[in-house]
């Protein structure tokens, strides 16, 4: 009898989680098969992620535009990269990546191990030629021989690109943040935790304004965002002009009617660059809003400077055009409601970006 009670209890005990660093507020995380978490693989993307040689004129990293006191995104508009090159969209906060299903504002990779190879070639961001000059780079750096090979089993000559990305993603996977005030009122049911007009502002999210519609929250985690795409209207004007030709062009052959446009014009396609469904031209991924106070300014192209411009674009029902997502309409907010919804978004900053080991 004692010896059963003994064994349940000694059951009970190891099936609890060691990992008792909780995060109130996040789904589990799922990790790829194929990349398992580890601390040096984890120490070693951080180093990647940091290292300014991986860029042509040895001044940019991942770091630039993904900077840790802005929850990882840069504070500028539209991201500047090697040589004060502006490219063409707003730097997204990193934190909780690991979360999403597709990542870019348009959804154009699946994975944060496909992702991390982009950058590194783009012109205006670290602007390499190609990516051997990164495995160059670590080749002829004893630390990274070292880190590779108690990392990956692996000598200098087997060393590539696959598994520059997968240490970077690994680190990646450790950028998660929760327990914000948010979190304990919602999820934990702590009071008092929120003000009254943070509160009334969660209440206005999640009806009048509809917010919630497309920026999630579960009833046990919250990662204020469905990880799908809707044209709200932001950056349109950017396409009205050339819109009518290129609709009749892309009606035969999309391509060519992409190919026909500038740069910019491209980048305001959104979505439609992916999909080449006509329902997604202007649309973006709905970005979480963790953090959002420390993320300005905000928008694909970084066109809104505050939260307070991002509630009255709402309120007037954003900027109307054809593709204009239904769920977007004008809201009748009164001023408290729209002071409300500022101080509400502000209660989802977290104490501290979380490095945890998953
Ligand atoms: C010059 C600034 C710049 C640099 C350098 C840069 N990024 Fe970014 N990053 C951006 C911008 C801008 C976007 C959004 C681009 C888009 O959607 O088209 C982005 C998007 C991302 C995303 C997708 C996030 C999401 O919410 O979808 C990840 C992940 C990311 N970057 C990681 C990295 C990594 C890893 C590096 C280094 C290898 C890096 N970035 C270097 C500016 C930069
Ligand atoms: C129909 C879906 C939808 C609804 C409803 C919606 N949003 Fe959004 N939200 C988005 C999408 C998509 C974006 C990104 C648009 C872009 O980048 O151009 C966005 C962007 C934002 C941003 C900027 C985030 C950043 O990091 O740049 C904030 C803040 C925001 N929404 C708050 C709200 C608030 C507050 C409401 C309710 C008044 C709301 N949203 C309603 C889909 C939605």
């Amino acid at each position: 009898m004692m010896k059963k009670l003994f064994l349940t209890l000694l059951t009970l005990i190891c099936v609890t989680p060691v990992n008792a660093e909780k995060i109130v507020g996040l789904p589990a995380l799922s990790i790829p098969a194929n990349n398992p978490q580890s601390t040096d693989k984890i120490a070693l993307g951080k180093k990647l992620f940091n290292d300014v040689r991986f860029s042509s004129n040895g001044t940019v990293s991942c770091a630039s535009c993904h900077q840790t006191n802005k929850a990882f995104s840069d504070g500028v508009p539209k991201a500047i990269g090697i040589n004060g090159l502006i490219g063409q969209r707003n730097s997204p906060t990193l934190v909780n990546a690991a979360f999403l299903s597709s990542l870019f504002h348009d959804g154009r990779r699946q994975s944060l191990e496909e992702q991390a190879l982009d950058p590194l070639t783009n012109p205006v961001e670290h602007g390499l030629e190609n990516h051997l000059s990164v495995l160059d780079v670590i080749r002829q750096d004893p630390s990274y021989l070292k880190g590779f090979l108690s990392t990956f089993g692996i000598t200098v000559e087997k060393i590539d690109m696959n598994h520059v990305v997968k240490a970077i993603a690994s680190y990646e996977r450790t950028l998660i943040s929760g327990n914000s005030r948010f979190d304990y009122y919602f999820l934990k049911g702590k009071r008092p935790v929120l003000t009254i007009s943070e509160a009334r502002g969660l209440r206005t999210f999640r009806r009048k304004a509809n917010c919630a519609n497309c920026h999630e929250i579960s009833w046990d985690h919250a990662l204020f965002t469905d990880n799908r795409f809707y044209n709200i209207g932001v950056g349109f004007d950017t396409l009205r002009l050339v819109l009518p030709e290129f609709l009749k062009t892309a009606n035969q052959d999309a391509s060519q009617a992409i190919a026909q446009l500038k740069t910019p014009q491209k980048a305001a396609l959104g979505r439609f660059i992916v999909s080449r469904q006509l329902k997604d031209i202007g649309a973006y991924k709905t970005p979480t809003l963790r953090n959002i106070a420390l993320t300005a300014p905000y928008m694909h192209d970084g066109s809104m400077a505050t939260l307070e411009e991002v509630v009255e674009y709402y309120n007037k029902g954003g900027e109307k055009n054809e593709f204009l997502n239904p769920a977007i309409f004008p809201l009748h907010l009164s001023e408290q409601e729209k002071e409300d919804l500022v101080a509400f978004m502000k209660t989802l900053t977290s104490p501290n970006i979380h490095s945890v080991k998953n």
